[in-house]
């Protein structure tokens, strides 16, 4: 799971040496948060990305019929021909263009998607630049793979929100790195760029010769305009762009672990390759749910985000009249990442939410720099929760 922990049992020493990059890795702060509520009744969780509703029946009772009529077998690596055909028509009115099928690559999930494409081009040693803060699972997934994560840290604009200040990008970009990694819309800040930024970070790193890594797993989770602006729209294909996304947030899917890339078309062997040392290929029964979702899921995309604008504007007015709170409406995503004056351990902060008010929020510290002083809310939840976990958390945040 992105943000939670996998089992509840106590680290314990390996009967001899990991890989370093093993021995190293650090348990999410979210998670450490997440532990001391997991299975409380009592405690309203808006920590991790997800909402709280199940996902649809549209989508599942196509999975579970291919699944009652036997599609239990090994299937194609990068997914069944009519998944990708789906996905490339479902991409067409998004990006004002139809990506060919050669460039569509179907993943378990879009974690999958990162930790794939990272196997495809990262070095030991190699750095790669990450625009924070930042969902922490990306910069884990470099060192895992022996890379070096170097992060930049978003200024914050005037409204309260945060921007890119593209000399700065540029600067890292001039130390040498292998690639650099986005998310837009990012989470946890909400924070996208518009045209104009997408033009300037696309000659950045035609400039000095990185690779790109877009992450448009929010993208349809915008507030001021139909859909976020993509890379895929301006890149050419045969650059090195890459597109990771997921069906997890935008229909209800988080624990189906299906996501997708969208490359160049030579990449397509090589994931080819790749995968079958991975996961060998998505199940193709879940795949028939997922084209439900692309062919029939718009009415309900559409409905999720107006949840999720509800959501979001309750969580604006609930928190912008403290005076210790510092917050801006996100232009998207689901999360509402605000500050609080005299909070300086935000892991501590989180853990006394949830002792004191009964909520579960993440900590900003686990979002890598520029994150601390903050946390992180996720809204994509009934107007009937956030209103009691915002009613829960006053006296705390007052
Ligand atoms: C920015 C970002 N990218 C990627 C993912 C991965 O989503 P999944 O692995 O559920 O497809 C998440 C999930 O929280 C995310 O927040």
């Amino acid at each position: 799971m992105p943000d939670k922990p996998h089992d509840d049992a106590p680290a314990q020493a390996a009967p001899l040496p990991l890989r370093p990059e093993v021995e190293t890795l650090e348990e999410s702060q979210i998670v450490e948060v997440w532990k001391l509520g997991f299975g409380r009744d009592d405690v309203i969780g808006l920590w991790v990305g997800e909402g709280d509703a199940p996902t649809p029946d549209f989508i599942s009772e196509p999975a579970i019929a291919a699944l009652r009529s036997g599609q239990t077998f090994y299937s194609m690596k990068r997914g069944l021909p009519e998944m990708r055909r789906a996905l490339a028509d479902y991409s067409a009115p998004l990006y004002g263009l139809r990506p060919d099928e050669a460039r569509i690559t179907l993943t378990q999930s879009g974690m999958n998607a990162m930790i794939v494409v990272l196997q495809a081009f990262l070095r030991p040693g190699d750095r790669v630049a990450i625009v924070s803060p930042i969902w922490p699972n990306i910069v884990s997934a470099v060192r895992l793979l022996g890379g070096e994560p170097v992060q930049l840290s978003l200024d914050h604009s005037p409204d309260g929100g945060f921007r890119l200040d593209m000399d700065k990008l540029e600067a890292l970009l001039k130390t040498g790195v292998r690639a650099l990694f986005m998310a837009t819309p990012g989470n946890p800040t909400g924070w996208m760029l518009d045209e104009q930024g997408i033009a300037e970070v696309l000659s950045l790193t035609r400039k000095y010769g990185v690779w790109l890594m877009a992450d448009e797993v929010y993208n349809r989770f915008t507030y001021e305009r139909l859909s976020a602006p993509s890379f895929l729209a301006q890149a050419d294909p045969e650059e090195p762009v890459i597109a990771v996304n997921s069906f997890s947030k935008a229909w209800a899917m988080t624990g189906w672990r299906l996501g997708w890339i969208v490359h160049p078309p030579v990449l397509g062997d090589v994931f080819d390759k790749i995968i079958e040392f991975n996961t060998s290929g998505p199940q193709a029964f879940l795949q028939h749910g997922a084209i439900a979702a692309l062919e029939q899921g718009e009415p309900f995309v559409a409905e999720m985000v107006e949840r999720c604008r509800r959501g979001r504007d309750l969580v604006y007015q609930g928190l912008a009249d403290l005076p210790r709170v510092t917050l801006a409406n996100p232009p998207g995503a689901f999360y509402s990442f605000f500050k609080v004056e005299g909070v300086d351990n935000s892991l501590a902060f989180a853990k006394r939410l949830v002792h004191e008010a009964g909520v579960g929020l993440a900590p900003g510290s686990a979002f890598g720099p520029g994150g601390e002083g903050h946390l992180r809310l996720c809204f994509a939840s009934s107007e009937a929760r956030l209103s009691e976990a915002l009613e829960r958390m006053r006296p705390l945040l007052s």
